[in-house]
């Protein structure tokens, strides 16, 4: 079976059934686990820059995030390419929303103090378009910049691997080493300064959350 293309994949969030039926993934008990180990890992990660006055949430989708962020008393913005997302987003918060391509934000530089980009890279196989995503957060970041991977160092990861070796899966999943995490960074200008895994021990983690600054941002 082909490999689906980044931009066929991407393009499902414009249909407003997917986006109206985004939510299910955290209800019943094992969403709602995963949901609360991803927020103490972003609380984790948005601690180590010291107060933020505003947030981006790129790409916001359903507004997963967009109430918890925007309660947190910080100047809150969520964007997303998919207008069927954003009506969905729009339901859970009366915090600004705007539509706009990763690629290209819609900012000035250093528009925000942290950019969050959550759940989207494990979906972006192609490198380039990965890069063009973090050159874009680390440009209109001033203090930092939080993303979540997949990470080859986790039994999930491995055993996805060895399925998709003997043909039980499709493709192998897109997840990468920390030190290949490191390097994509390093290329889009952004200084890694931490990986807050979400269970412990990391083994047992697919999902890690990348903290990292842009080159030349000082320390909070
Ligand atoms: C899996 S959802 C994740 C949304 C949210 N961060 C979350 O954790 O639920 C991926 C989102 O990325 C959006 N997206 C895809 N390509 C994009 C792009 N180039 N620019 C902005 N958003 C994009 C899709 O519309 C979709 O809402």
């Amino acid at each position: 079976m082909a490999i689906q293309r980044d931009e066929d994949k991407l393009a499902i969030y414009r249909d407003p059934a997917v986006a109206a039926r985004y939510d299910e993934r955290w209800a019943g008990a094992s969403g709602q686990r995963r949901e609360s180990r991803m927020r103490a890992a972003l609380e984790r990660a948005l601690a180590s820059f010291g107060p933020a006055a505003s947030v981006l949430d790129a790409p916001c989708g359903a507004g997963r995030l967009s109430a918890w962020l925007s309660e947190r008393g910080v100047r809150y913005l969520g964007v997303d390419a998919a207008f069927p997302m954003l009506v969905e987003a729009r339901r859970k918060c009366a915090a600004p929303l705007a539509a706009g391509d990763l690629a290209r934000l819609p900012l000035r530089d250093g528009a925000v103090d942290v950019a969050v980009c959550i759940r989207l890279m494990h979906l972006v196989r192609e490198v380039q378009l990965r890069h063009a995503f973090l050159r874009e957060l680390a440009r209109v970041a001033r203090r930092g910049v939080v993303v979540d991977y997949l990470q080859a160092e986790s039994l999930k990861v491995w055993y996805a691997n060895a399925r998709s070796a003997v043909g039980l899966r499709d493709h192998a999943p897109s997840a990468f080493t920390r030190d290949a995490i490191r390097s994509e960074f390093e290329a889009a200008g952004l200084e890694v300064l931490a990986f807050e895994a979400l269970r412990r021990p990391n083994w047992l983690s697919d999902k890690v959350v990348v903290v990292a600054r842009p080159r030349g941002a000082r320390s909070s």
